[in-house]
């Protein structure tokens, strides 16, 4: 693409203190989107998705810090601004649509109050301005704008997920960040939201990340897909390309472990757990469960490898890819890896 893209992460670290030492939750992560495009995160419980989109939108806790790396928007990198400038750029430039709508939302204060008050922290509205801007913002996402006035627990989840959605487009940012939006809710529901997102998103050309766990969803929504994995971004690539020619052996055993749509295997979970943050890892984190392993990758960290189709992988073996892909539907090619672990350490 040629285009400037609208965030570029690089390089980017981050830990979190903790009474064990520093946990290294993020490491060496590269991550760009551009105008329009949307791309979507995948990966295992605790790999890092959130990590990365809190830091992005500069809301990590107190004991999180990125240690390295950039963060560009433009041309400004996010993490050598002052809180303040940063406050500016959160919410105004990127928004988040966050989990839980009912963590987010304010029980006690009528919903267009809300998003008001969210839009004034960062410019002047007027009353019957403020009013016209909530109207347009509920038809936007699909909620009648007569219910603007009611409170967050009179509405059904998938409402509120709505308006959560009204929120982050209140201040028309040129990013939106998505964790895991619609995990909550059902099927149907889940479907409609994520079709009036693409509409919208169309209509309006933002980026967008969106973390999920459930690949059929980017697959259906996601122009690419970076797949992470203990905090590394170990495969980046359209989604076509990755699916139908994916190079890391983490992506394809992902693959493998859900029944992506029009692909009818039998799902086969990755054996083993991801390594613990507080270690000290030399070569490639996913070493220990992987079948192709060899001692280089227990010694020396891959390097992104860019395969020319804008396809990225971290792998010493990526060349072995296809043949393995052809043996990762088998459990026993999996059990053999994992079962090695303990000769190697
Ligand atoms: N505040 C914190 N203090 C210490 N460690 C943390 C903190 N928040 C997250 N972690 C650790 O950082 C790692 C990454 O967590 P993160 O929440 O980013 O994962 P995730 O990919 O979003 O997982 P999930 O899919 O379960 O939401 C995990 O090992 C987690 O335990
Ligand atoms: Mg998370």
């Amino acid at each position: 693409m040629d285009t400037l893209p609208v965030i570029n992460v690089s390089g980017l670290d981050v830990e979190y203190r903790t009474a064990t030492g520093p946990a290294r939750a993020l490491r060496d992560v590269e991550i760009a989107v551009h105008q329009g495009e949307r791309v979507g995160l995948v990966g295992e419980s605790g790999c890092g998705k959130s990590t990365l989109l809190r830091t992005v939108m500069g809301v990590l806790p107190p004991n999180g810090k990125a240690t390295g790396g950039s963060i560009r928007l433009g041309d400004d990198d996010l993490l050598m601004m002052s809180g303040k400038e940063r406050r500016r750029v959160s919410w105004a430039e990127i928004s988040m649509i966050p989990q839980s709508a009912l963590n987010a939302l304010n029980p006690v204060k009528r919903i267009d109050a809300q998003i008001l008050e969210a839009v004034r922290a960062h410019r002047k509205i007027g009353k019957r301005e403020g009013r016209d801007l909530v109207a347009r913002l509920f038809t936007m996402v699909g909620v009648d704008p007569a219910r603007a006035s009611d409170y967050p627990h009179q509405f059904s989840g998938g409402m509120r997920q709505r308006v959560l959605i009204a929120m982050s487009l209140a201040l028309s940012p040129r990013l939106i960040v998505a964790d895991e939006p619609t995990t909550a809710l059902d099927v149907v529901v889940q479907d409609q939201i994520f079709r009036q997102l693409r509409a919208l998103q169309e209509e309006r050309s933002f980026a967008m990340i969106l973390v999920t766990h459930d690949i059929a969803l980017v697959v259906e929504n996601c122009q690419r897909i970076c797949v992470m994995y203990a905090g590394m971004i170990v495969e980046t690539g359209a989604t076509g390309d990755i699916l139908a020619t994916p190079r890391h052996p983490y992506t394809i055993g992902l693959l493998n472990a859900v029944s992506v749509l029009g692909r009818n295997r039998e799902p086969i979970a990755i054996p083993g757990s991801p390594p613990n943050l507080f270690e000290k890892l030399d070569g490639c984190r996913f070493a220990p469960r992987c079948p192709l392993a060899s001692a280089r990758c227990h010694r020396e960290v891959p390097e992104n490898t860019d395969l020319g189709n804008g396809q990225h992988v971290r792998c010493h073996h990526h060349d072995q890819a296809e043949d393995f892909a052809r043996r990762a539907g088998s459990p026993e090619t999996w059990r053999q890896a994992h079962a090695g672990v303990d000769e190697l350490r």
